[in-house]
């Protein structure tokens, strides 16, 4: 069991902050912690600062910290000064010298980034507006696991180019999954995610944005969805069910994908809105594997930001 070189003391703002080939070697780490009788110890503190809701992530994050000997810190805004408007610079450097390692839900990248600029700890991103790199990390785990590689495959993404549209755009370019973008023109990924997906592209991998579901779904192994409205947005949540609905993951999209296509969500759903029941529960999901394998890659991921053996 090693964990990767060079990466004690990184910060993980973006899953373009890892190579191919660091990304392979934390699957790689994050298979093995799967045998329980792998033990290894880790006396430090984890602190979770999250502005914004989250079942999979927190619980996991601190399973995760817990069976490898370490703590955790649930810092909700709402329990500490954050909340009362203490500026990211003053708790960044506070928080620096008591935790050994900071994972922070918010809204900005550019909040994450301060907090990144003003500590020396690995500042780990748990989900901003822009990305969701812990989950993506877990999506191509799950998809390892199902094909035996994710290289060469293609992954169709369905709805809002949101957080984690962008980041399975750019981890498709670094390790030469071909991602197709099904969105309506008026919900896009980011530019500049797009531009750096473009310029990371290894050779021969392909990036699709289309408008039309039935192009993106022609053959795909991974067929992938998320909410139509993410954390922030529910207010528009009922105006963007007609801008959408001809994106939702159903049987009929499916049966258009490879015939051993898997079904991803990263979770929560909304069911028959961006994904029908039938298709969730359906024999070709594989959701719960995913959300689980979320623990196993943050216990990879914690243990190589802290240079742990
Ligand atoms: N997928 C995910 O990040 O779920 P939570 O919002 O529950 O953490
Ligand atoms: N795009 C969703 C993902 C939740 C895990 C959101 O940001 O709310």
């Amino acid at each position: 069991m090693e964990t990767i070189n060079n990466f004690q003391g990184r910060d993980l703002l973006s899953i373009a902050d890892l190579t191919a080939a660091e990304i392979a070697q934390l699957l790689t780490l994050a298979s093995q912690l799967k045998d329980k009788t792998l033990k290894p110890q880790c006396q430090k503190v984890l602190g979770l600062l999250f502005y914004k809701a989250s079942t999979r992530t927190r619980v996991s994050f601190s399973v995760a910290m817990y069976q490898l000997g370490g703590q955790v810190i649930d810092l909700n805004p709402s329990v500490t000064q954050v909340g009362r408007g203490e500026p990211i610079s003053d708790t960044a450097r506070v928080l620096d010298r008591y935790l050994d390692i900071l994972a922070v839900r918010t809204f900005k990248q550019e909040d994450l980034e301060t907090f990144a600029h003003y500590a020396t700890i690995p500042i780990i991103n748990a989900l901003t507006d822009l990305e969701h790199p812990c989950q993506i990390l877990a999506d191509l785990l799950t998809i390892q696991e199902c094909f035996g590689t994710y290289q060469g495959l293609t992954l169709s993404y369905f709805g809002d180019g949101n957080n984690v549209a962008n980041s399975l755009l750019l981890a498709g370019a670094i390790v030469g999954m071909n991602v197709r973008l099904a969105t309506p023109k008026t919900h896009l990924p980011d530019p500049n995610i797009v531009a750096q997906a473009e310029s990371l592209k290894q050779p021969g991998t392909e990036i699709t944005l289309t408008e039309d579901p039935q192009i993106a779904v022609k053959g795909a192994h991974v067929v992938y969805t998320d909410v139509w409205a993410s954390m922030g947005q529910e207010a528009d949540a009922q105006a963007r069910i007609p801008i959408f609905s001809a994106y939702q993951v159903n049987q009929n999209l499916l049966t258009q994908a490879d015939s051993e296509a898997i079904v991803l969500h990263c979770l929560p759903a909304h069911r028959e809105e961006e994904i029908t029941t039938e298709v969730l529960e359906g024999k070709q999901s594989r959701v719960w594997q995913q959300a689980e394998n979320r623990m196993h890659v943050q216990k990879a991921l914690l243990l190589s930001l802290l240079g742990i053996n």
